[in-house]
């Protein structure tokens, strides 16, 4: 078998490299590329070593596509706090024929689940359960997505699996990030798993350090040898319910053999000149952008300059507004009536806006728990190819690591997403945000999600590909990103790194990070705005298409994030 280092060797020879010559780099020695230009093809991802193997599937002939389950197979190695086989995520693309297709692979509740599952005998909610440990697990998604995937790509899953398989077994150095996210969690990783499992290190885990996870090598070996069925059955199905029995969780081998991925259709909708493709529901996300950016874009937002006091104020506005339907109307749409077209509808946006005060700040109602949950433990990845496709893929465990659950002897960690339904109405979940009947937990139910992978088209063709990982913040960061681009023209360097602020109805405050300029927020502050700062938000994969027609691809300088391309 070839080596790590020889696949990972052929792909550096694309423009980030020619004109810096060889470059020694392997899964041991390798280098983050905050940002590069190409011309045939580009991957941004949360860790170089995914990126790199998004890009070998470009240069073997494989499309956007291939080169999106590739990279999500190797994230779910090189990047266990998020990129995942036991969580679940979504993928939009554009395709070249002008297609756009929106792939859900969003977990599910087990059928042993219940609405009042998290509360006690009191009625009061216990989100320690439905945050940690195997009753938060839902049924993962995202390997039943990969295969739902795979008839828009070329390439063999063989093929793409392959670099996730050397990089599982041969293993790779972790970063510092990696090291000490890792060895925050030690005490949960052990506390909440039964058996060993290659995540806690004696002492501790340091930069350079190389991390092998033999059992999950042997997971994807199932995988790769025997499709979907080498997850959903067999000996990985097995080692999970045995997990399961042994945390007193609920998921059992029918709930693995009965998920489904469900290919949806993508929510699309007109900004100005541009065409926005995004994600539908059980997301939250596609709608509540087509509801900022729909009661946005009667104002004159370029005019009033970027961040400029009229700007920031009228954008957190519009947030609180999509954020309350959020909260009110939005669940899973095989459940749920959710009135889409009535809370999308220009006339509706227009008289949500009725009230929006430009010299005073607007009031929710104020509900007293809850503040955002600083994480960044969702990941994005953008992908374009040179046949006109753009993949945007964002996948998650939830919380870092998930439940923190590792499948006993099947090496990879499962997520916490039961905690994204509404526990109870009212009462907020770890990103703050509550919910209400549309989003009780229900057998066989998805959890709403604010994940919201997306693409801009201009004049049809992919413009701009984009998405975040950051719970409640993902969609104003998306909101952002692209009001950056579209209204402020911003490098996609600019709009990426650019300070954000945040409005999630409840609580009743605008939270902004450490960088954010002083003087708007004073202005805000004297208008009414209760102002919090210090989390940061978002970690943003930016693909855009610049004046020469190249790909400029940028990861976002908030964590090892790293583009590749050719
Ligand atoms: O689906 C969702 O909206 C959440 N489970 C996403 C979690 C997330 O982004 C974690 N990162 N901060």
């Amino acid at each position: 078998m070839r080596s790590i280092s020889l696949i990972l060797a052929i792909t550096l020879t694309g423009t980030a490299y020619a004109q810096q010559g060889p470059v020694k780099t392997d899964a041991y020695h390798y280098k983050i590329e905050k940002a590069i230009t190409a011309s045939k093809g580009a991957v941004v991802s949360a860790h170089p070593l995914a990126s790199q193997a998004g890009l070998l599937m470009l240069r073997q002939g494989g499309n956007a596509v291939d080169a999106a389950i590739a990279t999500q197979l190797a994230l779910a190695v090189v990047y266990p706090a998020a990129g995942n086989l036991g969580g679940g995520g979504f993928l939009v693309a554009h395709l070249k024929n002008g297609k756009n297709i929106a792939i859900d692979y969003r977990e599910k509740a087990p059928a042993a689940a219940s609405r009042d599952m998290y509360l006690d005998q009191n009625g009061h909610a216990n989100t320690a359960l439905s945050q940690d440990g195997h009753l938060a697990c839902g049924i993962p998604g995202t390997v039943a997505g990969l295969f739902a995937s795979l008839p828009y790509a070329k390439l063999t899953i063989q093929q793409l699996i392959a670099p996730a398989i050397l990089l599982a077994e041969k293993g790779y150095a972790i970063t510092e990030r990696e090291a000490s996210s890792l060895n925050k969690r030690r005490d949960e990783f052990k506390k909440l798993n039964t058996q060993e499992n290659a995540f806690v290190k004696a002492p501790l885990w340091k930069a350079g350090d190389t991390l092998i996870q033999k059992d999950l090598a042997a997971t994807l070996k199932r995988i790769r040898d025997n499709g979907r069925a080498g997850f959903y059955e067999g000996e990985t199905a097995r080692l999970i319910t045995a997990e399961m029995q042994r945390g007193h969780g609920l998921i059992t081998t029918a709930d693995l053999k009965a998920y489904e991925a469900k290919e949806r259709t993508a929510v699309t909708f007109p900004y100005k000149a541009y065409q926005v493709v995004t994600m539908p529901l059980p997301s939250s996300g596609g709608i509540a952008l087509q509801q900022m950016m729909g009661m946005v874009e009667p104002y004159p937002l370029n005019a009033w300059g970027f961040h400029s006091v009229a700007a920031i104020q009228l954008m957190i506005e519009v947030e609180r507004r999509a954020y309350a339907d959020r909260a009110k109307y939005l669940g899973d749409p095989d459940f749920v009536k959710v009135p889409v077209k009535e809370l999308t509808a220009a006339s509706y946006l227009k008289g949500r806006m009725a009230d929006y005060d430009p010299k005073k700040a607007g009031i929710s109602k104020y509900v007293p728990a809850g503040s955002i949950y600083e994480s960044t433990e969702t990941t994005h990845l953008s992908v374009m190819d040179g046949e006109g496709n753009a993949v945007s893929v964002t996948t998650t465990l939830n919380g870092s690591y998930g439940s923190k659950v590792v499948v006993g002897g099947a090496g990879f960690f499962l997520n916490n997403e039961m905690d994204d339904f509404s526990v109870k109405p009212g009462v907020p979940n770890m990103y703050g945000l509550v919910g209400a009947e549309a989003n009780a937990v229900a057998p066989g139910k998805r959890m709403l999600s604010s994940m919201t992978p997306t693409i801009v088209l201009r004049k049809g063709k992919p413009y701009l590909v984009t998405g975040t990982p950051g719970g409640a913040t993902i969609i104003t960061s998306v909101f952002q990103t692209l009001i950056n681009v579209l209204e402020f023209n911003l490098s996609a360097r600019q709009a990426v790194d650019a300070p954000k602020f945040h409005h999630q109805w409840l609580p009743d405050e605008v939270v902004v990070e450490e960088d954010f300029d002083q003087t708007p927020l004073d202005h805000l502050q004297r208008m009414g705005y209760k102002i919090e700062r210090g989390t940061t938000i978002g970690r943003v994969e930016l693909i855009k298409i610049n004046e020469k027609g190249m790909l400029e691809a940028v990861g976002d300088k908030r964590g090892d994030d790293s583009a590749a391309g050719y």
